[in-house]
């Protein structure tokens, strides 16, 4: 069949992306559901920041790709085999494939599952190969799911089942942002009530962090980024301190903490950043790096650090979730009123303006846009 689809067919072209159109929207082929996979009606994708990063070249991917990896929608065929999900089911995507064979994902390690990694770095479905082209020609999935289309075909592996109590567009942001913000507080960190946080970064991912350690009962939270009004928002989300970042930032959160907090969460994506995260977690404190920096980026740190003061440095990738158990327990405490998930909302667009939705997204203007698709 045919659909539109946002194609990236070359990184690292400059902006304005307005002006530049990086992503081209365009109709595209798209193969049925082959055994495992599944034909999905898109109704919206958030814009991440890890997208923009495929597209100035941050991230590489293989090219050409139809970016998109946060987004949610209904199924509409299901290919052989697939038990998880019928037609009409609601689903949010995970943007990790899990396998369910390798050691991480015997482990419960799911989102570092080994063959999803793999085929995510070919631009492949989990169980090979590519469902959409573009005149003969394969064109690369991006993180399995392609989200930026009208259809996408993946593999069931791919899904979460979200049942129809929560629009779709909000649901989307499950998938990406409060899988890996929430998760980086409850799952990696494992924060405890009374103990204390600072997010440096108030994205979707940090701001969702934010609201994760709020929810986990920390007692201060410090919200750290360079723009005011993702301070206002923090402050709503339930951020105790704002610091604006700048010269003293490591001085700041560590005076209003006491000498340092007990978890410092990177959530931008700079290894400066995440130098300052380090160096603001206190004795026996810890950095969880969760922004995604330039593959050439090196982070810098007082190795003796690490000893005498027992200080650990851990990663976090899409917050260490298992999708199919968490996302529909951040939609549960989205719905009992936990999470203000809707302070994420930058409003939305239609798909053919998703370059400027890159813009607001490179300046810091927006948090989470949402790209309306193809369900009302
Ligand atoms: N670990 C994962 O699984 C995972 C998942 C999704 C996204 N990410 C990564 O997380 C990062 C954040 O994603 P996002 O979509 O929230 O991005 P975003 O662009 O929406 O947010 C980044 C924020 O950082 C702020 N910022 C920039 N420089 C800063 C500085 N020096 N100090 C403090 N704040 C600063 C910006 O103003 C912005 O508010 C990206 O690197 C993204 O690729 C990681
Ligand atoms: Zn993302
Ligand atoms: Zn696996």
């Amino acid at each position: 069949m045919r659909t539109r689809a946002a194609v990236l067919r070359e990184m690292g072209r400059a902006g304005p992306y307005a002006d530049t159109h990086p992503l081209s929207v365009e109709e595209v082929d798209l193969d049925p559901p082959g055994p495992g996979e599944v034909l999905v009606r898109n109704a919206a994708a958030g814009l991440c920041h890890s997208d923009l990063s495929v597209v100035d070249g941050a991230r590489p991917r293989p090219m050409p790709m139809v970016l998109g990896h946060e987004a949610a929608g209904i199924v509409e065929e299901v290919g052989a085999g697939v038990t998880l999900v019928r037609p009409g089911d609601h689903v949010v995507y995970s943007f990790v494939p899990m396998c369910g064979a390798c050691v991480p994902c015997q482990s419960g390690r799911v989102v570092l599952c080994e063959a999803g990694a793999a085929a995510n770095a070919r631009g492949e479905l989990l169980g090979g190969g590519r469902r959409l082209s573009a005149d003969g020609a394969p064109l690369n999935h991006h993180l399995g799911v392609s989200g930026f289309a009208e259809r996408s075909v993946v593999s069931a592996a791919s899904l979460v089942p979200v049942g129809d109590t929560i629009p779709l567009a909000k649901a989307a942001l499950f998938g990406c942002a409060l899988a890996t913000g929430v998760g980086s507080i409850v799952n990696t960190a494992g924060v405890r009530p009374g103990e204390s946080v600072a997010v440096f970064g108030l994205g979707g991912v940090g701001l969702s962090a934010v609201m994760g350690a709020v929810l986990a009962g920390a007692s201060t939270v410090v919200a750290v980024d360079a723009v005011p009004a993702k301070l206002e928002l923090a402050t709503q989300a339930g951020a105790r301190h704002t610091v604006l970042a700048g010269e003293h930032t490591v001085e700041q959160v560590r005076d209003l903490t006491g000498g340092g907090v007990d978890w410092a969460v990177e959530c931008v994506g700079s290894a400066a950043v995440l130098a300052q995260a380090y160096a603001s977690a206190r004795r026996g404190g810890a950095a969880v790096a969760v922004g995604l920096p330039h593959p050439s980026q090196v982070l810098e740190i007082p190795a003796v650090s690490l000893v005498a003061e027992e200080k650990r440095i851990i990663g976090s990738y899409m917050g260490s979730a298992v999708p199919r158990r968490d996302v529909p327990r951040m939609i549960a405490a989205y719905e009992a009123g936990r999470l203000p998930v809707d302070l994420l909302d930058s409003g939305s667009l239609e798909l053919d303006e998703v370059n400027v939705g890159l813009d607001r997204l490179a300046s810091g203007a927006a948090v989470r846009q949402i790209l309306r698709l193809s369900v009302d």
